[in-house]
């Protein structure tokens, strides 16, 4: 049995489309199990460039089915327009794509909640991707949300939703917004989701059954554990269990079906949107990372906040998701610098630690303690035999694997599907065969 689990192991963005990218042909199933098109997925395949939102990067591979867990949000719209765009570069989605019965729908009051309540918190916003995420989140927990599996009942549908629409009015009045027109949104909605009713189903037995009959299932998080509700920086956080114990639940496959996690993890820091980020780099080097980095948003081409590797995150993230090994992305980024620092731990109120604190506001507190590592001054963009790294650059991989406490068993040296260090004997190497 191989079923093995990609999560971010910082704030997102840390390259789990390209390393999905090249797992899936290992596997038959690529599967996503929380978040919803908030995500942005970067695969770049010579000069073509996919960015998958919603849909798991597996679909670039003929071979592989991908799912859509009940634990994601779908927007019927991003769905339609992300699968119309695939279907022009010439990948059609139908009949090797399901979606959950049980995944709840993002639906427009969502958005239109999303907007205002951050327009509402101005600067002290979560910084949200506007995509209506959080409140899509919050109708299934209060248990008013409409499931992909409720399109096969539309007389119910239309029941549900013209309710919540009138529920959502009387709190977008409240925060100054006009309100919905509850026929025009219904109608608008049902056009768009109706479409997805041929890819509905109960992907829990499907993903199961596939696993009793021998196949392997990729699960492709999205954002990063710093951004799961639970275990990130709460509340700048998505609203989501992006986390390994996320994928389980996100999936409906048991916890004991899943034989391995693979952490991604940036050479250095960013972060989109509000929140503490103890390393962020306010200066040219931060300035220097974002431009060298191409750090802008794959979703909404927001600047991307930049900052040094923190071992302190990367090793919690180790713990909470029980990482058997890291790939570590954008080495290639740091090649000119003359020196790299790492932060091995916080100095908050006059103590060191080693932890994450509890808390936004504690974590804001927090002073990175840095170990300053000299630079290798060499290209290394397109290198794919960890041997011809640097000695400098592989006395980098050496450090942060024994600061986090996991191999980095994959480096990734540039944007494209081939330049990629798989290394031999450690756990990547073993789930490519
Ligand atoms: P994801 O959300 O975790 O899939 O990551 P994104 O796609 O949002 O952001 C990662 C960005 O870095 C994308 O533009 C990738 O093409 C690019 N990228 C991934 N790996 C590397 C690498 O090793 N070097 C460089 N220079 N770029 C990379
Ligand atoms: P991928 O999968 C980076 C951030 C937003 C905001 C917070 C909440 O590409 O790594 P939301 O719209 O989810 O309610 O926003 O989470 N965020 C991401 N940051 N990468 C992502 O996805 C993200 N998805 C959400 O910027 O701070
Ligand atoms: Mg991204």
């Amino acid at each position: 049995m191989k079923n093995i689990v990609v999560i971010g192991a910082q704030w997102g963005d840390e390259g789990k489309g390209k390393v999905v990218d090249i797992l899936a042909p290992h596997f038959q199933i690529v599967a996503r199990y929380q978040g919803g098109h908030n995500a942005g997925h970067t695969v770049r395949i010579g000069t073509r460039k996919f960015i998958l939102r919603l849909i798991p990067s597996g679909i670039l591979h003929d071979d592989c089915v991908c799912v859509i867990g009940n634990g994601v949000v779908v927007s019927p719209e991003a769905f339609n327009a992300e699968a119309q765009e695939l279907r022009e570069m010439g990948i059609e989605c139908a009949g090797r794509l399901f979606i959950s019965t049980r995944a709840h729908l993002i639906l427009p009051y969502h958005n239109a909640l999303d907007r205002a309540r951050e327009a509402r918190l101005g600067a002290q916003g979560v910084g949200t991707t506007m995509r209506g995420i959080g409140p899509a989140y919050e109708s299934k927990a209060a248990r008013t949300g409409i499931r992909a599996g409720d399109l096969f009942h539309l007389e119910l549908v239309r029941e549900k939703v013209k309710t919540n629409i009138e529920e959502a009015n009387r709190e977008l009045v409240a925060l100054g917004e006009s309100a919905l027109d509850v026929e025009t949104t219904l109608d608008t909605f049902l056009s768009e989701a109706t479409k997805l009713q041929p890819f509905v189903r109960d992907t829990a037995v499907f993903v199961n059954r596939s696993v009793r009959e021998g196949r392997a299932v990729l699960l492709e998080g999205a954002q990063g554990t710093m951004l799961d509700l639970d275990h990130g920086t709460y509340p700048f956080v998505t609203s989501s269990s992006a986390t390994a114990g996320g994928a389980a639940t996100g999936l409906g496959l048991p916890p004991k079906a899943i034989t391995g996690a693979l952490g991604i993890a940036k050479a250095y820091t960013t972060r989109v949107g509000g929140g503490p980020f103890p390393t962020e780099l306010l200066d040219e080097t931060g300035a220097y990372l974002q431009k060298r980095g191409n750090e802008y948003g794959a979703v909404t081409g927001r600047p991307r906040r930049t900052g040094w590797f923190d071992a302190v995150v990367v090793r919690y993230a180790v713990m909470i998701n029980g990482l058997d090994a890291i790939a570590l992305t954008k080495l290639d980024v740091l090649d000119e610098l003359d020196e790299i620092k790492v932060c091995t731990a916080y100095r908050y109120r006059g103590e060191v630690i080693e932890d994450i604190p509890y808390g936004g506001s504690a974590l804001a507190e927090c002073e990175p303690i840095y170990e300053t590592l000299p630079g290798w001054k060499t290209d290394t963009s397109g290198i794919t035999d960890y041997d011809d790294l640097p000695e400098k650059a592989k006395a980098y991989v050496r450090r942060l694997e024994e600061l986090v406490g996991a191999p980095m068993a994959m480096i990734s040296t540039g944007p494209e599907r081939s330049e990629t260090i798989i290394r031999n004997g450690l756990a990547v190497s073993r789930w490519m065969q």
